[in-house]
């Protein structure tokens, strides 16, 4: 008979961890773990279990837990406890519909506001992505740039409902890019934006948004539904 692996096993703790520490090594242990993939999406994490590998009391551990469900790497589930996040929650298209509609509203606050250093940054941030080849640094960059955008927007918690949903991007991206048959991701779109903000020209730069993201949720369910990916589906 063959045994399942436990993906904790692949968590590796150097000595007693000081108490006043516990809460934030937890919580970066197992946020790398779960962003680098040693434990898959659908992993129910047991506090007790967790206690025990990092021998420390299950406060620490639920205060852990709490701070990765509000990043989204977790969620709550009943009967089951806390279960790392799938890449794309739900329905994908769902999901950049809700997009569209936060950043464009963040965009169309932010454009006016933007100084030459925010356009500055987000060129560099095209210029970065122009070369870079690294997939988990890809999704990052992408990240980044559409946040310099929408940064100047006065609603931060706009802004916070916004960084969650690219951070579920990235995290799928950095999954999937390569599966997806993209080696890397299409600059037009982001030049072509970045120019409409530098114009000061909201109603293009929301239309070029809208019409990128349409593309990005394209590609993603045509790759979703193909064969390439049914073995790495979400849950
Ligand atoms: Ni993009």
């Amino acid at each position: 008979m063959t045994q399942k692996p436990n993906p904790l096993s692949s968590i590796k703790v150097n000595g007693p961890i000081p108490a006043h520490l516990a809460r934030s090594v937890i919580e970066e242990t197992l946020r790398s773990a779960i962003l680098d993939g040693r434990i898959p999406c659908g992993t129910a994490l047991r506090q007790q279990d967790l206690a025990d590998l990092f021998g420390v009391s299950r406060m620490p551990v639920r205060e852990a837990l709490r701070q990765l469900e509000a990043q989204a790497l977790l969620n709550v589930v009943a009967h089951k406890g806390a279960v790392v996040a799938a890449l794309v929650q739900g329905d994908a298209a769902e999901t950049y519909a809700l997009r569209i509609l936060l950043e464009s509203e963040a965009l169309r606050l932010s454009v006016p506001l933007l100084d030459a250093s925010d356009l500055e940054q987000a060129a560099g941030y095209i210029d970065a992505l122009e070369t870079e080849n690294d997939f988990t640094e890809i999704g990052r960059l992408n990240r980044l740039f559409h946040m310099s955008l929408y940064i100047k927007a006065p609603n931060r918690r706009l802004l916070k409902l916004i960084e969650d949903g690219l951070n579920e991007e990235e995290r799928f991206l950095r999954f999937n890019l390569e599966a997806m048959g993209l080696g890397k991701l299409s600059q037009e779109d982001h030049r072509a934006l970045l120019r409409a903000a530098e114009d000061r020209d909201v109603e293009s730069s929301v239309k070029l948004l809208e019409y990128h993201l349409n593309r990005g949720v394209e590609v993603i369910t045509r790759y979703l539904n193909s064969p390439a990916a049914l073995n790495r589906k979400t849950l």
